[in-house]
């Protein structure tokens, strides 16, 4: 195991502190048990890729919030602009504001050449829901294809077009049209394929007996993530995108593409459809767009929304002047100081230290991922796959004890989740894969 470079790791940590626990103990009486399960810290500061706890601990943040904070926590400029506009302006409703129309025309700007406007939103299924809503007004039908795994949002529309369980399960009846189809996920491919480009074609060119098979003849839309998030982090084989978008036009449906996660410099590239040169008809974005002030959009073809009549859907929140003004911050942080690029710099360090980690522990079944996006599928054997979620679980609290935090995701919840801020330097990234390795050391070593 390398050396741990920076004494703070050193001491093993008390979780919770007293003053964690304290609180711990105030959210199980006063909140409902229904967030997701995290480490038992509870933080009170941040600054860049570093969080403090209530106790005063110093942890190393691996999980961005989830995947949101891509500047880092606090990033001077970006807390400077919201202040400043705190003292300002907060909202005005629909009232148009400088900061709400410039930031319509720059994410417009800066998207492929067929999206030509932007609608500001608040949260991440409020853009998934309004794309899903507002395809089915466009085409004039009610059938959504989406894919096993997907991930879009906790509202009636995203999570009837889910494709886990866990999101639905006894919540009655979904909306109707739902219709779902294998995501090539090849380290545990549906149709066994032997190589990735196998197991691209074979969900590609399956699509249509399941709409044959399954479809009234009203599908309208397909929606996917370009990558899985909740299911895995679970990166298609090359040219799937590419290849699913070509599928859909010539079917005459809507290409929606789910940027909620994806976007904002997390896979190496502003949009994650940039690695293929995709052009969907709408692409959703939220969590990095402000980087920790609730902001989303959906941004599409003019020639689609204009089936929505004036007052037709708005939102109370949606592009006001605080959160469009710090989604301008988190653009010029992200030019200024190419935050992509070193997505995609560090991004690679830390996969090849992952796949030598790999060689190490038996109990690492699959590492993959794009930029500051990686995924370590936990398995208890090799051969048979069979997911290891407990022990997942014990690693997030042993490397919570040494120091770094993480995240877990996945359809049986064996697969931890690497996304530190996009700020973070080649020398952080090592310190925390240090621990990681530490910690699966005492757990699997
Ligand atoms: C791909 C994707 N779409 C939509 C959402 C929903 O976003 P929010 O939680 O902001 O509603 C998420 C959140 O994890 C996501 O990962």
């Amino acid at each position: 195991m390398a050396q741990v470079a920076n004494a703070i790791t050193l001491e093993k940590r008390e979780i919770p502190g007293p003053r964690s626990a304290e609180l711990l103990e105030v959210s199980r009486e006063y909140e409902p048990p229904c967030m997701a399960d995290q480490v038992p810290v509870v933080w009170d500061r941040g600054e860049g890729v570093w969080v403090w706890d209530v106790d005063g601990n110093r942890f190393l943040d691996f999980t961005s919030g989830v995947l949101v904070t891509n500047l880092g926590h606090s990033h001077p400029r970006h807390v400077a602009r919201i202040r400043e506009q705190a003292g300002r302006l907060m909202n005005c409703y629909s009232f148009p504001t400088p900061e709400r129309v410039t930031l319509s025309k720059r994410l417009t700007d800066l998207l492929p050449d067929n999206i030509d406007q932007t609608f500001l939103l608040t949260t991440g299924a409020e853009a998934t829901e309004a794309a899903i809503r507002i395809a089915k007004r466009f085409t004039g039908k009610h059938e959504v294809l989406s894919f096993y795994g997907g991930f879009h949002g906790r509202t009636y529309g995203p999570m009837s077009v889910a494709g886990n369980m866990n999101t639905k399960r006894r919540f009655g009846p979904q909306l109707p049209g739902g219709i779902l189809a294998p995501f090539p996920y090849f380290y545990r491919d549906f149709y066994k394929s032997e190589t990735e480009e196998e197991c691209a074609h074979r969900c590609l060119d399956n699509l249509d007996r399941i709409i044959d098979s399954t479809s009234t003849g009203d599908v309208g839309a397909v929606i996917t993530e370009p990558y899985q998030g909740g299911a895995g982090f679970i990166f298609p084989p090359a040219g799937w995108l590419k290849g699913l978008e070509a599928w859909a036009r010539e079917r005459g449906m809507v290409f929606i593409l789910d940027e909620v996660q994806s976007s904002f410099g997390r896979t190496g590239k502003l949009f994650a459809l940039e690695w293929e040169d995709l052009q969907p008809n709408m692409v959703c974005l939220g969590k990095g767009i402000g980087s920790g002030m609730p902001a989303s959009a959906l941004a599409g073809e003019s020639r689609i929304f204009e089936c929505m009549g004036t007052g037709e859907m708005s939102s109370t929140c949606g592009g006001n002047p605080l959160a469009s003004a710090a989604t301008h911050a988190v653009l010029d942080v992200m030019e200024d100081e190419s935050l992509p690029e070193n997505a995609r710099r560090v991004g690679d360090y830390m996969m090849a230290r992952f796949r030598a980690l790999k060689e190490n522990y038996q109990v690492l079944g699959d590492v993959r991922g794009q930029g500051l996006v990686i995924g370590l599928e936990f398995v208890l054997d090799r051969d048979k796959k069979t997911p290891a979620p407990e022990l997942t679980s014990n690693l997030l609290l042993r490397a919570g004890e040494h120091g770094l935090l993480l995240g877990k995701v996945g359809l049986y919840g064996n697969v931890v989740r690497i996304a530190p801020p996009l700020v973070i330097t080649e020398e952080q990234a090592g310190l925390g894969i240090d621990i990681l390795d530490r910690a699966l050391e005492e757990l699997a070593g």
